[in-house]
């Protein structure tokens, strides 16, 4: 059987050649500690879950949903914005559900791109900008690199060189540098994007796991935002539901019209039980937009972790800033990525190597924190065996 010329163009999927290798290390006995995927190990919330049980029972809830998502859940999406980030949006026309927030990243591409259109895309990156939506859509995609001298950002000035571009995608907080953006950063993409003509795609799944202080913005806080810009948000991360398959993405009209388009030929809004899940757990948030203790606690469980990965690098020698949002911790390592992390797999720890999200991650090595504390010292205990 021969595959299409788009599925040549794919790169081999690093993360799957790990995983057969983890697979046989755990064949051959060896206890493993993973620091690797970006699947939280917390449950969701209790609230939500028990919402879920009640809304699987009713049976009006196993139809069809709309393409766009039900209204109810739309109406909780832009209520949520209106008190997360002061951002008013029409429920009807700038919000749409999504079967979690990769697919609408991946279905954006196909509404707005022809065969041979330039898309421009950070590297390294979350790898569904450029494959899953770019490649996949026979765009071409142009990589921004994000260098770490530039605090992961990608170059303004060669961003608004690429006048052809008719897309840019941008996630911050970004997986898998952590790397944070504040708003005058925004600015300068929104205005740049404005005076090319390109649609923005900002990737805000990581808004509410934020340390420290920072608060996350949404890009649509930023003035003319509107014109050019959709946003892309999930419930994986934030209410700790990857496998509920929740997300959303709100902005422009046209761009959000664009996805609806697409969406309505190949399938229709995410379950109306889960759309009911989510639509209690974005309405947990406080009417001034404070998280509710569910998220709160989350992070706070995140940043013990990260203080005792972070503290046990550096006594190995790394040079390791303390992530401001995310779950990860992005280690310059300084040799290659893959024999770093072969190495760490002989003492039964698993990361993933930078290479895996692109050409600029190759000495990075991506730890995730979604494991417990004691097995994160563990971790730190075992590396000592090679450092
Ligand atoms: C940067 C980024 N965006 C989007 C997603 C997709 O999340 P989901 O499809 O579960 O909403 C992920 C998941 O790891 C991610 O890291």
């Amino acid at each position: 059987m021969e595959f299409a010329e788009r599925i040549k163009k794919l790169p081999p999927y690093l993360f799957a050649q790990i995983e057969k290798i983890i697979l046989e290390k755990k064949k051959q006995g060896v206890d493993l500690i993973s620091l690797s995927i970006g699947d939280p190990d917390q449950p969701p919330p209790k609230f939500v879950v028990q919402t879920l049980k009640m809304e699987v029972a009713n049976p009006k809830n196993h139809n069809y949903s709309f393409s766009q998502g039900e209204p109810e859940f739309r109406v909780a999406v832009a209520e949520w914005y209106k008190k997360r980030f002061g951002v008013s949006l029409d429920p009807e026309k700038e919000v749409i559900a999504l079967i979690g927030s990769k697919e609408g990243l991946a279905n954006i591409v196909r509404a707005f791109i022809n065969s041979g259109d330039k898309v421009l895309v950070p590297e390294p990156a979350y790898p569904v900008y450029a494959y899953g939506g770019t490649i996949l859509t026979d765009g071409i995609p142009i990589m921004m690199p994000l260098l770490e001298e530039n605090g992961f950002k990608p170059n303004l000035e060669f961003l608004a060189s690429q006048k052809e571009a008719k897309m840019l995608f941008l996630n911050y907080p970004n997986n898998p540098t952590t790397a944070v953006v504040d708003k005058a950063f925004l600015k300068e993409v929104v205005d740049i994007a404005k005076e090319n003509n390109m649609i923005v795609c900002y990737d805000n799944a990581y808004s509410e796991i934020c340390f420290d202080g920072y608060k996350a913005p949404s890009i649509l806080e930023v003035k003319n935002a509107m014109d050019v810009a959709v946003e892309f948000h999930s419930c994986s991360k934030t209410f700790c539901m990857t496998g509920d398959r929740i997300g959303f993405a709100v902005g422009n009209k046209e761009i959000i019209k664009g996805l609806v388009e697409v969406k309505s030929q190949i399938d229709s809004g995410p379950p109306k039980y889960i759309q009911q899940a989510a639509v209690k757990a974005l309405g947990s948030y406080k009417p001034d937009g404070e998280p509710p203790t569910y998220v709160k606690r989350l992070n706070k469980t995140y940043v013990e972790r990260r203080d005792v990965l972070v503290k046990g690098l550096r006594s190995l020698g790394f040079k390791c800033e303390k992530p401001k949002a995310t779950f990860y911790v992005w280690v310059n390592v300084e040799e290659d990525s893959l024999k770093f992390t072969m190495k760490l797999l002989e003492v039964g720890v698993v990361a993933t190597p930078g290479i895996g999200f692109g050409e600029h991650g190759k000495n990075y090595v991506r730890f995730s924190l979604t494991r417990p504390k004691e097995e994160i010292e563990e971790a730190c205990e075992r590396m000592k065996k090679i450092f």
